[in-house]
């Protein structure tokens, strides 16, 4: 990664290897994105706040299209979903994964094509069904049986929808056991090993309003080895050429999902995109040539290692408390803002900025403001001790899974979103306000 560092700054540079690539060190602890510096973001927009560099989205954007030229990368819009995120995406030529009638809304009306947009879901609404067939969504991946019949009812005589089927291909991989997606013990998907998969496909063949482009899996999130997804597509490219075996069908689409790791702090293994590309690749062509397939298009759904890395999350430090061993620094914001550590153990890296601290530094533990002992940000991290109320801390690699999780949590409203680019910074969605509150609140 390009990072600038100005000769006299400290040799903690190699600390900002998970950062944007545009993150430059400036004199005097301040620390810049995308041209601008952060403590100005905290300034102009308030804290807690989200930061987002759009150079580094589309560069990231287009390193997968680098390297995987031949598949159709979909961003899956659960990590982060904005109007201008949605445009980002588009321009830089990715289609889109949503997984409710509300990703799909919001990328429809800022102008995504429908075509280019696969919905998914375990549990999919009326009303996820009916947005997805009034604004013409590409492709539904079908979850469970009853859904068969439910979409070809809903598509009518005379329509037709394309489908494909999540296919539990029984690899497990992931992050946190609450991320692991390709084993029969949790509810998305239908088993192969049971003949759950192959049975949907029979009776979604026999649906005339249904038209089956191909298989789907994904196997669980925050994966940094390629080996998992080998297997996975082995077992998958198997059960296309069993399909084409009973059927004589032939499944021109394989989308093999998400979940390429990231690092979350300095040191931490990531998924190896160019890797991945090349060994699915070679595994694809090898395995289709072994069973007399054709080539399937290949399609993935990266969210996290799209937006992840892009974001950051600002913070104002309140208080700092010394608790016997235990030193306390609460923010302004907390597990509403990111719930991750909370419920996946995440371990985040926040950082001093705004200043330089010549202080020793001395393990802290930053915690919430929320009305929670688990409301914790990040244990065991090492800060100045000189550290106090007033000060900014900033958190890498909040870009994907933060707002797009946050809650309501003791009504203090989301963080807004602020976009910095090339020197500028611009507010792409503004934070909940105490009227957005109670607006929603009818009194009744
Ligand atoms: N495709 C499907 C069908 C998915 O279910 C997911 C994520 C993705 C793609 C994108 O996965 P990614 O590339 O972002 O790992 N809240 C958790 C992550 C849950 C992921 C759910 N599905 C977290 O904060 O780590």
């Amino acid at each position: 990664m390009a990072i600038t560092v100005l000769p006299e700054m400290p040799a903690d540079a190699g600390e900002l290897s998970i950062w944007p690539a545009s993150t430059a060190l400036l004199p005097h602890g301040a620390l810049a994105v995308g041209g601008v510096p952060l403590a100005e973001i905290a300034a102009r927009f308030d804290t807690p706040v989200y930061i987002l560099d759009e150079g580094e989205v589309r560069e990231r954007c287009r390193t997968y299209r680098g390297a995987f030229p031949e598949a159709g990368v979909l961003y899956a819009a659960k990590a982060f979903l904005s109007r201008a995120m949605v445009r980002w995406v588009q321009e830089e030529g990715l289609g889109l994964d949503v997984c409710s009638a509300g990703e799909l809304e919001l990328a429809v009306t800022a102008g995504f094509p429908p075509e280019r947009i696969v919905l998914h879901g375990n549990a999919k609404s009326p009303r996820d069904l009916a947005a997805a067939l009034r604004l013409g969504v590409g492709r539904i991946v079908i979850d469970s049986p009853s859904e068969i019949a439910r979409i070809a009812a809903a598509v009518g005589p005379d329509g037709r929808q394309k489908v494909m089927v999540r296919v539990v291909p029984g690899v497990s991989a992931g992050g946190h056991d609450k991320i692991r997606t390709g084993t029969d013990d949790q509810k998305f998907g239908l088993s192969l090993t049971d003949g759950g998969a192959h049975h949907a496909i029979t009776r979604i063949i026999g649906q005339p309003q249904l038209e089956l482009t191909g298989l789907h899996c994904h196997i669980g999130s925050q994966i940094t080895e390629v080996k998992p997804y080998l297997m996975a597509l082995r077992r998958m490219v198997g059960l296309m050429a069993r399909v084409r075996d009973a059927y004589g069908v032939l499944l021109p689409e394989l989308d093999m999902g998400g979940g390429h790791g990231i690092a979350y702090r300095h040191g931490e293994a990531a998924l190896d995109l160019t890797a991945l590309a090349r060994r699915l690749r070679a595994e694809l062509v090898e395995g289709c040539a072994a069973a007399g397939l054709a080539v399937p298009r290949l399609l993935i759904e990266p969210g996290r290692a799209v937006v992840g890395p892009a974001g950051v999350a600002l913070y104002r430090v309140l208080a700092v408390k010394h608790t016997g061993e235990k030193v306390f620094v609460a923010v302004d914001g907390g597990m509403s803002d990111n719930p991750r550590p909370a419920l996946y153990g995440v371990r985040y890296a926040p950082r001093l900025i705004g200043r330089r601290s010549t202080a020793e530094p001395r393990t802290a533990t930053v915690v919430g403001r929320h009305c929670e002992a688990g409301d914790i940000l990040a244990e065991a991290v090492e800060l100045p001790g000189d550290i106090h109320p007033g000060d900014l801390l900033a958190v890498p690699v909040a870009g994907a899974y933060h707002l797009s999780m946050a809650s309501g949590y003791n009504l203090v409203g989301r963080p807004p979103v602020v976009a910095v680019h090339e020197g500028t910074a611009r507010l792409l969605v503004r934070r909940e306000t105490f009227e957005d509150l109670r607006n929603r609140d009818i009194g009744g």
